[in-house]
């Protein structure tokens, strides 16, 4: 049987969307480094379908590692999540960022394309808007970036699409992620960042189980309903159907495919908070700081584009993001690290 590989399979939509793969019958097979995860969101994995799964511990930027996974295995096609992802780690480090993101993902090109594998899904990103000039985002809005992160997505975004019309045998979509939030309803696997999250969905988690003093809400001074930022949150199974639902219909399109996975619908901080305070029961304190460099007031997509041609759309709500969010925070509170003798 083909197999699907999945690069940066252990990271945190890398891993739910395993999940789902193998839920609905998919082979697949991880690759990672676990730079950036651990082997146990795997096992969990593991425990949660009941089933061992296929893994190369490798890196992408490795032209034998690659190479050892497709003498390994039949691959028919790759899921490519693998990358570094820490906007301002990206400006401190930018030949890491670029090294790891568009080297990477040359090197991976390269490999699929000698062992005859010319399907590829491909993690980008909301921020190559930059700062657009109204909302909802469509697709065809104009990209940039203000970061080595974002333009590392944009550049490969450019590599791919050169490539398919360098060769027609490729079928590459590239879907561009909002603000991913929540967890498996299971509660066993979750986003699990290193040291203080930077983004919003796990501080929020962290001072609500205690981890953290108060969040700091980044600027209350945007034009938006309540000053704070408005961001697409989508729950992170919503994302992982929508690559499924990719994978199903890949072969049936004929040019590279650029699609926004988002809900259509924005929240502020203190919605977010508000609404977190509600599912979980506990106060999350916070104080208005100033705004962080480089954010934007308001961002969320048009999803149509995603109904019409994937026939996906975003099931799970407000509520439910924050009420898997918890439950994952909560069982635990040191993330993969926890000692948890139920799970
Ligand atoms: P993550 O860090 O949890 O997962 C990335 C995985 O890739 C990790 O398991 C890491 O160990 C692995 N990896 C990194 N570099 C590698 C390399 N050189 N070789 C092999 N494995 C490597 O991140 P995530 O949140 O699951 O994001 C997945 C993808 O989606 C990334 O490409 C990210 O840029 C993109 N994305 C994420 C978000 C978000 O908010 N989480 C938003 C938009 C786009
Ligand atoms: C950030 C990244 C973006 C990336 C996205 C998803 C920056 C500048 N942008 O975007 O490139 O694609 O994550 O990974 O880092 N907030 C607080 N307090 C906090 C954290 C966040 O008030 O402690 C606010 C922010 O100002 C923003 C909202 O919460 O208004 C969401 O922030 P975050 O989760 O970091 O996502 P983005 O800013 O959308």
């Amino acid at each position: 049987m083909n197999k699907i590989l999945v690069t940066g399979g252990a990271g945190y939509i890398g891993s739910h969307t395993v999940l789902l793969l193998i839920k609905a019958g998919y082979d697949i097979v991880i690759f990672d480094n676990f730079c950036n995860s651990s082997s146990e969101s795997i096992r969990r994995v593991e425990k949660l379908v009941d089933k061992k799964i296929d893994l190369i511990e490798g890196d992408i930027r490795s032209t034998e590692d690659l190479q050892r996974a497709f003498d390994t295995y039949n691959i028919d096609s790759v899921i490519h999540f693998a990358g570094l992802k820490a906007v301002g780690e990206s400006v401190e480090q930018p030949l890491n960022y670029y090294d790891n993101n568009v080297n990477g993902t040359v090197t991976l090109c390269e490999v699929m394309a000698r062992n005859g594998c010319k399907k590829i899904i491909f993690s980008s990103s909301a921020t190559v808007y930059g700062d657009p000039a109204t909302t909802p985002i469509l697709e065809s809005f104009p990209t940039s970036a203000t970061n080595p992160y974002g333009r590392s997505k944009l550049m490969i975004e450019e590599i791919l699409r050169d490539l398919y019309i360098s060769d027609k045998e490729w079928k590459i979509v590239l879907l561009r992620y909002f603000n991913p939030v929540g967890a498996d309803s299971s509660g066993t696997i979750g986003e699990d960042p290193n040291g203080i999250p930077n983004n919003l969905m796990p501080f929020i988690a962290q001072t609500a189980v205690g981890k953290r003093e108060y969040l700091s809400v980044f600027g209350d001074d945007y034009d938006t309903i309540d000053g704070t930022g408005v961001r697409d949150y989508i729950h992170v199974v919503d994302l992982a159907q929508g690559h499924l639902n990719a994978v199903e219909r890949i072969d049936n399109f004929d040019e590279v495919m650029t699609i926004n996975l988002g809900t259509g619908r924005g929240y502020s901080v203190l919605e977010m908070v508000k609404a977190f305070e509600k599912a979980s029961g506990k106060r999350v304190p916070y104080k208005i700081a100033p705004r962080r460099a480089g954010d934007i007031a308001t961002c969320f997509a048009d999803p149509s584009y995603a109904k019409e041609v994937l026939d996906w759309e975003a099931q799970k709500g407000i509520e439910e993001m924050c009420q898997d969010s918890w439950r994952w925070q909560s069982n635990n509170p040191d993330g993969y690290r926890s000692e948890s003798s139920n799970i």
